[in-house]
């Protein structure tokens, strides 16, 4: 007898064999019998395997591959699978969108899956009342707590000072005296936001700040990570750093509430501790409220990041962009003297914001955000049943040539000439649930351009740099080097 069959008779590979046997037919009578009970009419699409689905195919590839694939395949705007242990049905396109964004707790409501809920320890989906309580003023509300940290997220005209200020710091820490060196721009890039974040959010000092370098990343590439809690896995790291960012806040709040009195300061936490009474006047305890800002610190960093990243690459790899933005920025520079910054200098960066537009067509930061269906509804002739997940792929129309012609082209004009048609652009998502801090984003990414381009250009070192593209912050991967060079001294290269 050989070493096989020697193998093959041994008890064990006996057992294993027949658990293999056992398993394989329970699960493909589960599958059977789980297709049998679907209900009629579904979308397209196969729900792969049972409990995991097609979870793997889309979290370990790239998500926007997954989807377009599947467009592909069943030639339809929906499409069905099962993905982080949900029966989920893909929406994409236009009409899709329109429905999403319409219908939030009518047809649909947001949902988050399981491993965010967990990361976080808090399920503000739950219900409308508290679905909305912290982020969006309840039904009525004026000038409550609430509201506040609504309009906290929407930036008044003195942030702009503020976000402006923290910019110049930064420049002056990390960017200045690199002349002619390569630096990595997406490092710096994330320290600019994470100050910026640490700052208006939790009211900490920059050099405070640097102590929480890299957790936001962790933390990010947790929420598109399978719920396995075991150490060493990406869930593991990022309910880990969560862990630390929330001491750090929960400290905060203790130095906060020890001062005699309470300090004026005017960051998100300041109103989180001052308004921490739910709907009900229940006191929302202190790991809650640092959940909350640990959430919405995450929110605030990646998709920013990203924008602000691959900005720099395509308008250096463009200099007639890098030009009209410079003629834009140096003109709001030399009409505003000596003063700071202000909310009618960013209203006249129109030129900017349609390059950072293009930019999220191209690299969307944050490419579709779930919901949770609420009642049997039909979608382009399908069946879309009540507890189904939906997954809202925001970005499916924005290499369509129909409405962006030419896709693969980096043409910001398209922003500044053409109105979009509706629905087709929405990097920030849309309706009652659309993303809390868009006009935030729009301020750190206009006043990084402003103050970058006014005193740098800069070369792409690797124009074919990969990206590693997830769910949310596609990352270059070799950290988008780029050769800086400060205007005065700046010599165009042959
Ligand atoms: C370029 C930057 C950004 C992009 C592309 C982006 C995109 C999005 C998207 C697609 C959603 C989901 C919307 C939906 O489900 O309909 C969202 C939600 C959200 N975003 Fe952003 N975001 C950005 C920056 C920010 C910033 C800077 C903050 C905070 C300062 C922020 C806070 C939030 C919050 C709190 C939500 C949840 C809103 C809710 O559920 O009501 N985001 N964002």
């Amino acid at each position: 007898m050989d070493y096989q069959d020697f193998l093959l008779f041994q008890p064990y590979s006996l057992l294993l064999l027949l658990l293999v046997f056992l398993s394989s037919t329970y699960f493909l009578l589960k599958r059977h019998l789980v297709t049998k009970s679907l209900p009629k009419n579904l979308p397209p699409g196969s729900l792969g395997w049972p409990l995991i689905g097609e979870t793997f195919e889309f979290l370990s590839g790239n998500p926007e591959d997954f989807i377009q694939q599947r467009l592909e395949k069943y030639a339809t705007q929906v499409f069905k699978t099962n993905i982080l242990g949900e029966r989920t049905i893909f929406f994409s396109g236009p009409a899709a969108s329109k429905l999403i964004a319409n219908n939030e707790l009518k047809l649909v409501k947001l949902w988050l899956p399981h491993s965010q809920k967990r990361l976080f320890a808090i399920d503000y989906t739950k219900s409308h009342q508290k679905s909305l309580h912290l982020m969006r003023p309840p039904p009525g509300a004026t000038g409550t707590g609430f509201t506040r940290l609504y309009g906290f997220l929407k930036p008044e005209a003195k942030f702009v000072e503020k976000f402006d200020s923290m910019m110049r710091w930064e420049l002056r820490e990390h960017w200045e005296g690199h002349e002619g060196e390569v630096v990595r721009a997406y490092g710096l890039v994330k320290s600019f936001v994470l100050t910026l974040s640490c700052n208006n959010l939790l009211g900490m000092e920059p050099e405070r700040s640097k102590k929480l370098t890299g957790k936001l990343d962790v933390i990010v590439n947790g929420l598109q990570s399978i719920h396995v809690n075991f150490p060493g896995t990406v869930y593991h790291r990022a309910k880990k750093a969560v862990a630390e960012l929330g001491r750090e806040i929960q400290l905060l709040i203790t130095e906060r509430t020890a001062e005699d009195p309470v300090p004026a300061t005017e960051d998100f936490l300041s109103l989180l501790i001052a308004g921490n009474v739910d709907q009900s006047g229940k006191v929302i305890l202190r790991s809650t409220v640092a959940n909350i800002a640990t959430g919405v610190m995450a929110a605030s960093y990646g998709s920013v990041v990203t924008t602000i990243t691959h900005m720099i690459k395509f308008v250096g790899l463009r200099p007639d962009v890098y030009d009209k933005i410079y003629s834009e920025q140096s003109e709001i520079l030399t009409s505003k003297g000596g003063d700071a910054l202000n909310w009618d200098h960013i209203n006249r960066m129109k030129y900017t914001w349609a390059v950072a537009c293009e930019t999220m067509r191209i690299v969307t930061p944050f490419i579709g955000t779930f919901r949770e269906v609420l009642t049997d509804f039909n979608f382009a002739g399908y069946a879309i049943p009540k507890g189904w997940k939906i997954f809202w792929a925001v970005n499916t129309s924005n290499k369509n040539p129909e409405y962006f012609p030419e896709p693969e082209k980096f043409d910001p004009s398209r922003f500044m000439e053409n109105e979009q048609l509706p629905y087709t652009f929405q990097p920030f998502g849309g309706g009652p649930r659309m993303c809390a801090g868009k006009e935030w984003a729009r301020l750190a990414i206009l006043i990084f351009m402003h103050n970058l381009v006014t005193k740098f250009k800069w070369e792409i070192i690797n124009p074919n740099e990969k990206v590693l593209n997830g769910m949310v912050m596609p990352a270059p991967v070799e950290g988008l080097p780029i050769r800086l060079h400060t205007l005065s001294s700046f010599v165009s290269p042959n």
